[in-house]
């Protein structure tokens, strides 16, 4: 039924709380006790938002961010910078100190080898949680994990590294109080890879899917996902050592997506007819992100379509039942897919401001 899907989204999980549809979500709720957050990965998407949302609801952040990052805009806010590196360890130690919680979002999340992977995505996420062990109460940490990472089996190197990131986590869990978020597709304003990948297709009237037969995703607007990072800071059991589900949470909007969906509401939202959703052979896949990867490397970067994206691209199911976090954490996703691409398009739209 095209055009349904965007006022009250796809196939719906029983998420045990209705979730509000329309506006953006509430203040956060982390109690008003307490306000001293570090937020790693301030400067990147999720955690730009994070910070503004944590900032006006009157807490305080300390990001820890790296000396080459573009930290105006974090300051401009308020926040406190740290200059460090969690690929060395340099810093964490430091902006650790005097945190009451803390939000890990920093992440590789594309590169050309498995060790660039494995240097943030698990050695950084140590380095963290060593440090966290070392204080005297250590604060709970909430670590922003990936759909990617499980609970099925990773497809990814990306996915690999995060789940073993999740690993070193609940190896040091009878000492470092920590929650785990497995958000699916995260959207929204600033978010730099799905919507610039696919907006020029839509104009053109035709989008590709990689394989044949349907994909379905589980998606979650910036500002609900910010919520549920918030709201783990705050409440609902930890993880148990030995116990590989509790504290483990699924983040989606409750909704499982079809490929050609979310490129119809995405059309709709953009003003375009609704675009021609063409299957392409995974072993076209394959050669178009080498293809792509060859071409980044000649201006010295890795694009957002890689060899590693075209793993995950395999994957057909992509979605998950947020119930858990519903039920334990009170997580209430506020946004529908077409507010939450309206919002992203009037951002892309707007004149970018500097981080
Ligand atoms: N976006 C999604 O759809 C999605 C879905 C599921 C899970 N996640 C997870 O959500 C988290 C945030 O993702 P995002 O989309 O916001 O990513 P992003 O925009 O690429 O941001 C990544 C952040 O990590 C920082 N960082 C990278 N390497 C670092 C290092 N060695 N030391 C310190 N900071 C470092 C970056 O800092 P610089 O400014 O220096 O680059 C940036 O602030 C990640 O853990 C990711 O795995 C994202």
């Amino acid at each position: 039924m095209p055009g349904s899907l965007c006022r009250s989204g796809g196939t719906r999980y029983a998420l045990g709380v209705s979730g509000r549809s329309g506006g953006t979500c509430d203040p956060p709720g982390w109690g008003g006790a307490v306000t001293r957050f570090l937020v790693t990965g301030a400067t990147g998407f999720i955690g730009s938002r994070l910070t503004r949302m944590i900032l006006a609801g009157g807490g305080t952040v300390t990001a820890l961010a790296r000396p080459s990052s573009r930290t105006r805009a974090l300051r401009e806010l308020g926040a406190d910078v740290v200059h460090g590196d969690l690929a060395t360890g340099r810093g964490v130690a430091e902006a650790v100190a005097g945190a009451e919680r803390v939000i890990h979002l920093a992440a590789t999340l594309k590169a050309r080898t498995a060790a660039a992977f494995w240097a943030v995505n698990r050695d950084g996420v140590a380095r963290l949680v060593r440090a966290l062990a070392a204080v005297p109460r250590p604060p709970r940490l909430v670590l922003c994990s990936s759909l990617a990472a499980g609970p099925a089996p990773p497809v990814s190197l990306y996915g690999a590294s995060k789940l073993a990131g999740e690993q070193v986590v609940r190896e040091h869990a009878d000492r470092v109080p920590a929650v785990i978020l497995r958000p699916g597709i995260v959207y929204g304003p600033g978010e730099p890879a799905l919507l610039p990948a696919l907006l020029p297709m839509i104009r053109l009237g035709v989008v590709v899917q990689a394989g044949f037969g349907p994909h379905r995703y589980a998606l979650v607007y910036v500002d609900d996902l910010c919520a549920a990072l918030l709201a783990a800071a705050d409440r609902g059991p930890v993880l148990r050592p030995g116990d590989p589900r509790t504290g483990t949470y699924a983040i989606g909007d409750g909704n499982v997506y079809h490929w050609d969906e979310i490129c119809r509401c995405l059309a709709q939202a953009a003003g375009h007819r609704a675009p021609l959703v063409i299957p392409l052979p995974l072993p076209a896949v394959r050669a178009a992100a080498a293809l792509a990867e060859l071409a980044g490397r000649a201006g010295g970067t890795v694009p957002a379509f890689n060899r590693d994206k075209a793993r995950e691209m395999r994957r057909a199911d992509w979605t998950c039942a947020p119930a858990d976090a519903v039920r334990e954490l009170g997580f209430t996703p506020a946004t529908t897919l077409r507010q939450g691409f309206a919002e992203a398009l009037e951002a892309l739209a707007a004149p970018s401001t500097a981080r």
